[in-house]
């Protein structure tokens, strides 16, 4: 048997091979466990999350969807807050790359220091950017996925993305930092999107 024999009897097994992956990765899309984030002035937004006891398989489940749900939609950071889970637990990714996930359980701001203006905008603030003054560094104790305690150190994007996501865990959105007459607009712009897309 030649080469080129080979290869013809190979490629409709690589076609139906191709056509498997396929299906495959559309259904794991499909069943892609994305959770539902709530919308300001949802008042559960409002919800002040409490502590994790203990880091378990359900926290790194749950911080898992949180992930997928922030890359899908797609966000910078997640507090489970915006997706009605009243646990201290945060995902960030504000790298460029999109490929450096933090999951923070239990953020705890130690220091802050300087000030940075920048624009924010939020998931459950659709289609609303504004600027906010923020400290420009800040320290932050978590635990890891795996229970353990770790130290951040950031400036820049992250510390913004870190102290934005840490406020949602205290049932505050970004919006509140802005005039109430700004408020006022936002809430009668996202009440008109609800209306149209209802
Ligand atoms: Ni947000």
């Amino acid at each position: 048997m030649d080469i080129t024999h080979n290869a013809q009897n190979i490629a409709p097994f690589f076609k139906m091979l191709q056509w498997i992956l396929h299906v495959i990765t559309s259904s794991i899309k499909l069943f892609m466990p994305l959770l539902p984030i709530l919308r300001f002035p949802d008042p559960r937004l409002k919800t002040v999350a409490s502590p994790v006891e203990k880091v378990d398989d359900s926290i790194r489940r749950l911080a898992r969807d949180m992930a997928e749900t922030m890359y899908e939609a797609p966000g910078i950071g997640l507090a489970a807050t915006q997706v009605d889970v009243h646990k201290r637990v945060i995902v960030i990714d504000a790298s460029e790359t999109r490929d450096q996930l933090l999951v923070l359980i239990n953020p705890e701001l130690l220091e802050r220091s300087g000030a940075q203006v920048c624009e924010e905008g939020c998931l459950s603030v659709p289609g609303i950017y504004d600027k906010v003054e923020r400290s420009e560094r800040v320290v932050v104790r978590y635990l890891d996925p795996a229970g353990k305690t770790q130290t951040i150190d950031a400036n820049g994007v992250l510390a913004v993305c870190l102290q934005h996501e840490i406020e949602h865990l205290d049932g505050k959105v970004f919006v509140e930092h802005l005039s109430l007459l700004k408020q006022m607009r936002i809430k009668a712009k996202l009440a008109k999107q609800a209306r149209i897309t209802a």
